[in-house]
């Protein structure tokens, strides 16, 4: 039966009406409704109402930080074994074991400091957060573009988050700020010479590489486990900008990046990654000057050489932005068996944190979206609350939404073999620093390698920086560079006007504990 609201308005136009939300036919959507043509409005003016207060309420908070991104679909493959290895000795995580084996993945790259509408061509870490759609549920790798991370505790998470962010007064972001917290922060000297560096301004997301920054552990059938640290590698390479290029980009593009990913899949030029794994096994390895449990620090691939997992394909864009991008929930709680956490002191916070935003940003039922939802089976006695959309099968009986129960509803899984598994953890409750702080070590390291033409934006872009610092801020800096690499240091001192004789008589600061090599290091700065 066609409804008189279906007949065309105007001959030979058979596109769909337009209705309320509550499907009523829209007759005109230029006028509202009024006494006279110049009269005051109704209140029961429905159509009206309705249309202006879905729209008021069209935004759902931005992300706290990652609050720009671009969001596109695809699959992962499996190798199943590198070379004669199976995977398997290492995990059982089903997504891993057969060679050629495909789990369907969404992806959100994002930047980091800047708002929704923000630019993309900002030097900032980039996320690279990836969802699979496993056959055992979800598993979200939550990583950066960058291998390290700025601080090693998620309790000090807030603090550089607003260091990075807009003052609080002026809204802008003000390198100030943010070198006067990192005068007092000695962890984030290898995170800063990463970010200052070209790295620090991805050319685009095809072209970033990922790290899930944090340590995890891989479970196998045996209940073996061992420290994981996953790497992507971009097939395109690995491109960046210096600050000068990306200046000229963002002056005519905010978003050159998402423009970027969403064209090249349009034109069908897919962008892919290598997945690799560098493993250790479990435990504290006391033989190391880092502890794997430190996301400042990096595994030296000599000792740990990455090892390829599979590789990612991105073949489909986002149809909307905000139920696929906007609402899309990464968390490195999820998590499939076989993958599971360590005690890596900012994987516990970020795991709080995640879902813990996401009920708030998104609301309670974020995991019924459906960019969100597993492929996998979902079957809970969990209910109600905002915008449930519909009701967890909870198998024969209806009225059973609790468990145990011996009338119907849903039963416990079998455990896992070998359940327990891991080292035995045994200490007295505290506070306290990881023992092997080693801050510098490791970003000396990278100064060092990198090409001259890198060095020189490095130093550059740090002294613009930390030139806008108070004197005793960047006397801090110049110290901490010194510690890292002589050249380093004597460069960006040079760019302040400072010397290592203006710094040298600085003492540690309250609450480092510093090594005898770097004791003997601070004994001859420069
Ligand atoms: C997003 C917290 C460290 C990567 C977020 C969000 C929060 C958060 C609240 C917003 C999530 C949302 O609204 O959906 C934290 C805390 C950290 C931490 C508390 C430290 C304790 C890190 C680190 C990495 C990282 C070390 C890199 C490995 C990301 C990414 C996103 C994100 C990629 C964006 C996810 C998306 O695209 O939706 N983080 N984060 N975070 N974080 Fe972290």
């Amino acid at each position: 039966m066609t409804d008189v609201a279906d007949q065309p308005t105007t001959p030979g136009d058979d596109r769909p009406v337009l209705t309320t939300r509550q499907g009523h036919p829209v007759h005109d959507n230029q006028n509202q409704r009024t006494v006279g043509a110049r009269g005051p409005a109704t209140l029961e003016n429905y159509q009206l109402l309705e249309k202006i207060s879905h729209f008021d309420r069209e935004r759902i908070p931005e992300r706290v930080v990652h609050a720009r991104g671009a969001v596109a679909f695809g699959t992962f493959e499996a190798t199943g074994r590198w070379g004669d290895e199976p995977i398997a000795r290492y995990t059982r995580a089903k997504l891993f074991q057969e060679a050629g084996a495909r789990t369907e993945v969404a992806v959100r790259f994002s930047t980091v400091i800047g708002g929704r509408d923000s630019s993309e061509a900002a030097r900032d870490p980039r996320g690279f957060a990836v969802k699979f759609y496993t056959e055992d549920g979800n598993w979200d790798l939550v990583g950066n573009n960058l291998g390290v991370f700025f601080i090693r505790d998620a309790i000090k998470f807030p603090d550089v988050i607003h260091a990075l962010k807009p003052d609080p007064v002026t809204f802008r972001q003000e390198p100030a700020r943010i070198f006067d917290f990192m005068s007092q922060t000695p962890e984030a000297m290898h995170m800063l010479v990463n970010l200052f560096s070209p790295r620090g301004i991805p050319a685009t997301y095809r072209t970033q590489q990922g790290f899930g920054v944090n340590t995890y552990r891989w479970v196998n059938a045996d209940g073996v486990t061992h420290l994981v640290k996953y790497h992507w590698v971009p097939s395109a390479g690995v491109k960046s900008l210096t600050g000068a290029d990306a200046a000229a980009i963002q002056a005519g593009d905010l978003g050159h990046a998402s423009k970027d990913l969403y064209d090249a899949i349009e034109a069908g030029d897919f962008p892919e990654w290598e997945l690799r794994v560098q493993l250790m096994t479990d435990g504290e390895h006391p033989e190391l000057d880092f502890d794997p449990l430190d996301d400042t620090k990096v595994w030296p691939e000599n000792d740990f050489p990455p090892r390829p997992v599979g590789r990612m394909v991105l073949d489909r864009n986002v149809t909307n932005h905000h139920t696929q991008n906007e609402q899309i929930a990464f968390g490195t709680g999820v998590l499939v068996d076989g993958l599971d956490f360590s005690d890596d002191k900012m994987l516990v916070g970020r795991t709080f944190s995640y879902s813990d935003t996401q009920r708030y940003r998104v609301g309670p039922n974020y995991l019924q979206l459906p960019v969100n939802q597993p492929q996998a089976p979902v079957r809970t006695n969990q209910q109600g609350g905002p915008m449930a959309y519909h009701v967890d099968p909870t198998g024969s009986n209806p009225h059973v939404n609790y468990e145990p129960s011996i009338t119907g509803g849903l039963r416990e899984a079998p455990s896992p073999a070998h359940d327990e598994q891991g080292p035995e953890v045994v200490g007295r409750l505290t506070r306290a620093r990881l023992p092997r702080t080693d801050d510098y070590t490791q970003a000396g390291q990278r100064y060092q390698l990198m090409e001259p033409w890198e060095q020189d934006d490095l130093v550059g872009n740090l002294v613009d920086g930390i030139g806008e610092a108070v004197r005793e801020v960047q006397e801090r800096m110049v110290w901490h560079f010194l510690m890292c690499d002589d050249e380093l240091g004597r460069r960006v001192g040079e760019g302040l006007g400072l010397t290592a004789d203006d710094v040298r008589h600085l003492p540690p600061l309250a609450g480092q504990t510093l090594s005898d090599d770097e004791l003997a290091r601070l004994a001859n700065l420069g």
